[in-house]
């Protein structure tokens, strides 16, 4: 097999600033150690985020002119819906500036006091967005998807059995819905199979409690499934997704993943009922429902990505290209999460410095070397982000979408490597300084 290129060339360019280490270690010093107060300037490889940092397409720019600014009925607010409703054939679908305002609307309809909604995992905002109303989030996902070193194919499956217990548990007149994450950002981007989907479904048939999905990053979980899943090998992506979303009862979306767009995000829901009182909050705090927070030209790239993001090079290529960083550092001993998920690598942190304790936060001791030394911006996923409730210690790199080339890549795994061959050195870090909530943004760090 030959080398899976990138399925694009490069019409625009974004200079790199280079710095040199003594600029870094300053940079790193002056932010008290928090890669989240860096400058962005000063960071060779952001591997920070995939949300919201794809490179748009020649396509997508060109929509950008084409964009339709009329407050109501916009041209571009009607291309968006039928982009949207080719894949997720639902009877609503409301524009949101991005995928936490989708959330933060969904649950302040359906969530409140004595609530539980389950999931396979929440992701935080969702799950703050769940709490915040009350109710409370609830992770189920299957044993295989708490350990980094199990390899599964559907490592973000539900845990139907558990599901089950649970409906029992709560009441089915105390669950709003039940939801899915595709794919699982906090278990390691990893994906949910379509059987297990139909299971959650038959479940919430028998139960009638609706289904929503948490569609970010619903393209590469739909490839995921032609790949791995045994009746899908001959299905188009798209075909597939289509599949996934009408086992569903609605779903909320964060354009920034695989809409392929800077911004943008939007709700889809059957029921109308629930769909009116979205609409009614809607107005309030983004705006009118045919453009709800985003400007039309955001629309109009939104219709577009959704178009791109399911061409089968373009997915192979983006599986391919984590997988790649995955399996060279993985190769040279760096202990990962495996099978490498769809949008990021992430290194568990605690058994590569197995000399730095839980409460030095190794995942933050990696995440500042791995600047240091070559630039590169990851972000921990541990003890520092979760306290006492981090099941794992991880620094995730994420990979923005259309961004970087292999040699970018080929890169980040020398600085990881070098990173490797002296970790023995690397040392634990404490808090200095905290804020009383969502630490892990602000918080100063200092060497034990
Ligand atoms: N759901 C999942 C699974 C996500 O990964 C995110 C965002 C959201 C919802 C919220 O969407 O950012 O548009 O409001 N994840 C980003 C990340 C921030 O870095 O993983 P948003």
């Amino acid at each position: 097999m030959k080398t899976i290129i990138e399925p694009f060339r490069i019409k625009v360019v974004e200079p790199i600033r280079m710095t040199t280490r003594e600029e870094r270690t300053h940079c790193i010093r002056e932010t008290h150690y928090n890669l989240f107060g860096l400058n962005a300037r000063d960071v060779l490889i952001d591997l920070l985020t995939d949300s919201g940092t794809s490179a748009m397409s020649s396509g997508q720019w060109a929509g950008i002119m084409r964009g339709d600014e009329s407050y109501a009925g916009s041209e571009s607010y009607y291309r968006f819906y039928d982009a949207v409703v080719d894949i997720m054939p639902f009877k609503h679908i409301i524009p949101t500036h991005q995928g936490r305002a989708a959330e933060k609307i969904l649950f302040s309809v359906i969530g409140g006091e004595g609530k539980k909604i389950p999931n396979n995992t929440h992701f935080d905002t969702t799950r703050a967005n769940v709490e915040f109303t009350g109710a409370e989030a609830v992770d189920l996902v299957i044993e295989e998807g708490k350990n980094p070193q199990t390899v599964h194919p559907f490592k973000g499956n539900m845990d139907v059995a558990g599901l089950r217990e649970f409906i029992k548990e709560t009441g089915a007149e105390n669950i709003p819905c039940v939801m899915l994450t595709l794919t699982n950002n906090s278990g390691g981007g990893q994906p949910v199979s379509m059987q297990n989907i139909r299971e959650v479904r038959s479940l919430c048939d028998e139960y009638e409690l609706p289904l929503i999905i948490d569609a970010c990053r619903f393209a590469e979980n739909a490839y995921f499934i032609k790949l791995r899943e045994e009746g899908y090998a001959g299905k188009s992506v798209k075909e597939i997704a289509r599949e996934i979303f009408a086992l569903a009862d609605g779903c909320t979306m964060s354009a920034k993943k695989d809409a392929l767009v800077n911004i943008g995000g939007f709700l889809c829901l059957n029921n109308d009922d629930w769909a009116m009182s979205a609409r009614n909050l809607l107005i309030l705090t983004e705006g009118f429902p045919t453009y709800g927070g985003l400007a039309g030209r955001d629309l109009e790239a939104i219709a577009i990505g959704l178009e791109e993001v399911l061409h089968e090079d373009y997915l192979q290529y983006r599986l391919r290209s984590t997988e790649y960083l995955g399996e060279k550092i993985s190769a040279a001993g760096v202990p990962i999460v495996r099978p490498v998920g769809g949008h990021a690598v992430y290194i568990d942190a605690a058994a590569f410095l197995p000399h730095i304790p839980k409460a030095q936060f190794p995942g933050q001791s990696l995440a500042v070397e791995l600047y240091v030394e070559g630039g590169i911006r990851g972000v921990e996923i541990g003890s520092v982000m979760f306290a006492g409730a981090a099941k794992m210690e991880l620094v995730r790199l994420a990979i923005p979408r259309r961004v970087y080339t292999q040699s970018h890549i080929d890169y980040v795994i020398e600085v990881i490597l070098e990173v490797n061959r002296r970790k023995d050195k690397l040392r634990g870090m404490k808090i200095t300084w905290e804020p009383p909530v969502l630490r892990h943004f602000t918080a100063h760090f200092d060497y034990v």
